[in-house]
């Protein structure tokens, strides 16, 4: 078993383990928005979970969500250069954000209020001009609502989806232009989408949400194990 020193802290982990669920697992917060700890393969696209590793006095900045420990490393999270850039991260991220908390189903578990929190930021930059697109909001499924302004564009809905074996939700286009789509923007309801909600359970936002509470249990009743309607 590794042992690793983060923030000073001896702390023991798996081997093959990566840095980000190392730390979360021991109080020890980094901000991530796009970190799946069951994926094989990490996605990367957020660049919030930076920190700093030192191995044979080597320094060097890496992302904690792709980074596995190594017996003896060192771990740094919180230092003034990692802060400054993930509060340059978030800022990028937060520039396209339809940012409406007050009508936002997720308010209180929004990941985007509390990673704001640690990095001690408004949700809205001081520095970066907002610009906000207008894209079409999805309510046509029966259960679940789709507002795709306030998407981070994680891929968290995209790899669930894809573990479920379907390809209903996934990213269209590039650079500033990318979004998250259903194949050539249809609502999702004219997808066969099984309705198996793990997106919405895994969206870290307000972009993906169920219309009412209890939507989770009415699709449980609808929808057998491996995914098909009843
Ligand atoms: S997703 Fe979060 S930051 Fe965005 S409007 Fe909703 S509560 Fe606010
Ligand atoms: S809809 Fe939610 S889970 Fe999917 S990419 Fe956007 S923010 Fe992430
Ligand atoms: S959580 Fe590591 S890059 Fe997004």
């Amino acid at each position: 078993m590794p042992s690793v020193l983060i923030d000073g802290k001896e702390i023991m982990a798996n081997p093959g383990e990566k840095i980000l669920w190392v730390a979360l697992r021991s109080g020890i917060y980094i901000p991530h928005l796009c970190a799946i700890e069951e994926a094989e393969l990490s996605f990367g696209g957020c660049r919030l979970c930076l920190v700093d590793i030192e191995v044979d006095g080597k320094r060097e900045m890496v992302t904690s969500c792709s980074e596995p420990v190594k017996e003896g490393m060192k771990i740094y999270t919180n230092t003034e250069k990692i802060n400054r850039m993930r509060q340059t991260a978030f800022e990028l991220i937060m520039t396209d954000h339809y940012i409406d908390c007050g009508n936002c189903v997720k308010k209180k578990e929004c990941e985007l209020i509390k990673i704001a929190a640690s990095l001690k930021l408004k949700l809205r930059s001081k520095r970066l001009r907002s610009i906000v697109r207008e894209l079409p909001v999805d309510d046509f499924h029966p259960l679940i609502t789709f507002d795709p302004r306030k998407c981070v564009k994680c891929g968290k809905c995209v790899w669930m989806c894809q573990g479920m074996g379907k390809s209903f939700l996934n990213f269209a286009y590039r650079g500033f232009g990318m979004i998250i789509s259903t194949f050539d923007g249809i609502p999702l309801s004219s997808t066969e989408c099984k309705s198996c909600l793990e997106c919405v359970m895994v969206c870290p936002t307000g972009a993906l949400y169920f219309k009412e509470t209890g939507a989770r249990e009415v699709a449980q009743k609808i929808i057998d194990p491996e995914g098909n309607r009843l």
